[in-house]
């Protein structure tokens, strides 16, 4: 696993948010987060982190996590914490809850 060493350099961000938009045609039998909405959420909590003035994340559209059933799905790192981002409101729960306070929007975590 990749564990941090002491000299490694100070993370460039605090929180990396990869959210995926991977879409497949339709009738695929895995589905795909771009046909459940994964764009649109994206851009919403993107703004959103601006907007509240969250400094030290970034939100960024991901490939496939190859997580497509149980998505939209997004994972955040260095926590390696997995939600399911499926409205503005869980996106908005995981900006607050997760990175704001630091704590885990269990409600919205994959397992
Ligand atoms: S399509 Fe989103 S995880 Fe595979």
């Amino acid at each position: 696993m990749g564990t941090r060493h002491d000299d490694d350099p100070p993370l460039y961000f605090e929180t990396h948010v990869f959210v995926c938009g991977n879409r497949r045609p339709e009738g695929h039998q895995r589905g795909c987060c771009a046909s459940k909405g994964a764009e649109k959420i994206r851009d919403y909590m993107k703004a959103r982190a601006k907007e509240l003035g969250l400094t030290g994340v970034r939100v960024n559209q991901a490939g496939c996590l190859d997580r497509c059933e149980l998505g939209p799905c997004a994972v955040l790192y260095p926590e390696g914490v997995w939600y399911r981002l499926d409205s503005f409101e869980a996106a908005d729960k995981v900006l607050d809850e997760h990175i704001a306070k630091g704590g885990r929007a269990r409600a919205l975590q994959l397992p």
